[in-house]
């Protein structure tokens, strides 16, 4: 499973780069406020610190003005993803871009049917949002299993799962098993993969034990 990292914070990004446990990253107009910096110039620096996709969102609402806009964010980098949303606009700008070999990350999907539209439009990422689906009272997770079962269906669907709006890890461990191919994770929630309070103790006894011996490695 590919992570991506879900924000427009250069310095979370650069952390995680470090790592080197991240593929990409996702950024959508509420990340890019949430920085208080410029779109291109943001976006453009995100492009510096991974070689992975980098999703970029259009604001326009007309297919015609998602082209346009995409146009100038594809310039940005090699590795920009154009980020449209999941309209019938959407759709026409996403096939748009595709056909012409630009990445397109199709996102605010909340149902099935929705994302066979979007494979059928070529997206090469499809953005389930699981988390806003639980906010809801409805299952994020089930909606991953079902468009990872569709789309294993027909081998002509190329498009990639990338499970969005991720709260927890038990959100990425069992998109993992149902074989979605990305999740875009907050910073905040890739920390916690690593976390587990077992670790922490049994680190603590292991260096205990380990003062008591006077020795030293280096
Ligand atoms: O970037 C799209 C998605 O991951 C947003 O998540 O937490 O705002 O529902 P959230």
């Amino acid at each position: 499973m590919k992570f991506f990292v879900d924000t427009a914070d250069v310095a979370e990004i650069r952390e995680l780069a470090e790592t080197g446990l991240l593929d990409g990253v996702t950024t959508n107009p509420s990340l890019i406020a949430k920085s208080g910096r410029d779109f291109i110039e943001v976006v453009k620096e995100i492009c510096t610190l991974t070689d992975g996709p980098v999703s970029a969102e259009v604001t326009a609402l007309d297919a015609p003005g998602m082209i346009k806009e995409g146009e100038k964010l594809a310039k940005i980098a090699k590795n920009i993803a154009i980020k449209v949303p999941l309209t019938w606009e959407g759709l026409k700008a996403c096939k748009h871009f595709t056909s012409r070999g630009t990445m397109v990350n199709v996102t605010l999907c909340f149902s099935a049917a929705q994302a066979i539209l979007a494979a059928k439009a070529g997206a090469t990422f499809v953005s389930p949002f699981v988390g806003r689906l639980d906010d809801v009272g409805q299952d994020g997770l089930h909606l991953i299993g079902e468009i990872c079962e569709i789309y294993s269906q027909y081998d002509y669907f190329e498009t990639q799962v990338l499970v969005a709006s991720v709260r927890n890890p038990i959100h990425i461990v069992e998109s993992a098993r149902m074989g979605a191919h990305v999740a875009t994770i907050p910073p905040s929630v890739m920390k916690q993969l690593a976390q587990h309070p077992l670790t922490d103790k049994g680190l603590a006894g292991f260096m205990a034990d380990w003062q008591k011996t006077g020795q030293k490695i280096i």
